[in-house]
């Protein structure tokens, strides 16, 4: 009967007479996004909790689509994708990065950000391993690890800077680590990983013989001049890194779930050996969309500028507020802070904003495995002008 309390599933399929059957995954059960969107939702709230933009993608890209459809480009895909987006992909990572890809044994086309991640996991995690990543963490990485058997490891961050302690993560290491996951630009956080933390995450991969698996889907949304530490600028680095892309969070079309994933050709033949089971190939005729798009670099250049100035409008017409922030570095993901305003937990704050004054963020403890509540909540300011000027307008007023 314990098991029973422990998950919705496990409770219908009892009451139902029919056989019981442990949860693989007991501990999950429904998102806070869903909980805050429905909140939202019921109470008219303006929502900047969901991270997605609010705004229209490029209609050039949507039409090329068609075009492709219409010439006929409607069957399976290659397994790892469509050789043209590959080339288009290769080229421009060694132009912004400086490391060549093999197009036909290093990239490999992926139904989203999140299937290259769940892929990953499962074909070079294995049962009784160790993953170490740090939170506050996009929430994907766990289940997936703990599908395999494995366990993860957490090094937390903290508010306001959330930057990485190395110390920390050296003592977390075991003979058991396989694995260390990181994010940069980070989401919830915005934090960008530097040049020192790169360094840093190289000599313990090499010197732990680790795998790092490097979510980079934010890859073209760094502000105030930085530049993207992408695993693949660290040639040693790169040599044990798959690197996870989407084209959703680039060009605006989160659902599209279209991504890619790059790795050395060892380490993608396993990937590949998933993939091809899991979803063998994806969309063809977007793929052939955006590879034409893509060849122009000026479609994805351009786009830290754009959301820059969107966090720039949402950040000054805050200033003077009770809330405390220090401006994302990157991401399109703005943290609050509204300890100056009440000590409640972050989530009975969460929902009494979407209530009371009908403005929605997600709290910041649902990203931390044990929950840490630094009394902050999370705004996606990739959204149209006015609605952040109005959400402004409502955060100023509390
Ligand atoms: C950090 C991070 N990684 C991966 C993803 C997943 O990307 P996709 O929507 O392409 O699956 C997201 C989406 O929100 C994200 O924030």
């Amino acid at each position: 009967m314990d098991a029973l309390v422990r998950c919705d599933c496990q409770v219908g399929a009892y009451l139902w007479g029919m056989p019981t059957h442990p949860s693989k995954l007991p501990h999950v059960g429904t998102t806070i996004f869903t909980v805050m969107s429905k909140l939202a939702m019921e109470h008219g709230a303006l929502n900047l909790g969901q991270g997605f933009p609010g705004f229209p993608m490029d209609q050039r890209l949507s039409d090329l689509v068609h075009t492709h459809m219409i010439a006929g480009r409607n069957q399976y895909a290659p397994m790892p994708g469509v050789p043209e987006l590959r080339a288009v992909l290769s080229k421009k990572i060694e132009a912004a990065y400086g490391h060549a890809h093999d197009p036909e044994s290093e990239i490999t086309i992926t139904a989203g950000g999140t299937q290259a991640i769940f892929t990953v996991i499962t074909a070079l995690v294995h049962a009784g391993d160790e993953v170490l990543s740090f939170a506050p963490a996009y929430d994907c990485y766990a289940p997936a690890v703990e599908l395999q058997g494995a366990t993860m490891k957490w090094v937390n961050l903290s508010y306001p800077d959330y930057r990485i302690d190395w110390q920390a993560v050296r003592a977390q290491i075991t003979s058991h680590t396989r694995m260390i996951i990181i994010n940069t630009p980070h989401n919830p956080t915005g934090m960008c990983m530097t040049a020192d933390d790169m360094l840093e995450l190289q000599a313990i991969a090499e010197a732990n013989d680790l795998l790092v698996l490097s979510d980079e889907v934010y890859e073209h949304i760094v502000f105030d001049g930085g530049r993207h530490e992408s695993v693949t600028r660290y040639p040693q680095l790169a040599k044990r890194s798959l690197v996870v892309y989407s084209f959703g969070k680039t060009f605006h079309n989160t659902g599209w779930k279209m991504g890619y994933v790059c790795a050395p050709a060892a380490l993608t033949a396993e990937v590949r050996k998933v993939h091809q089971y899991n979803v063998f190939s994806v969309n063809t005729p977007v793929q052939y969309a955006l590879a034409e798009y893509m060849s122009d670099a000026g479609t994805y250049t351009g786009i830290s500028e754009m959301y820059e100035a969107k966090r720039d409008l949402f950040v000054q017409a805050l200033h003077g507020s009770r809330f405390g922030l220090k401006p994302a570095a990157g991401t399109y993901f703005q943290l609050l802070n509204y300890s100056a305003i009440s000590d409640e937990n972050d989530v009975d704050f969460a929902k009494r904003l979407t209530c009371e004054h009908k403005i929605t963020g997600i709290p910041c403890s649902v990203f931390f495995p044990n929950l840490q509540d630094d009394k902050v909540l999370r705004f996606c300011f990739a959204k149209q002008d006015d609605e952040l000027q109005r959400a402004a307008e409502i955060l100023q007023a509390i």
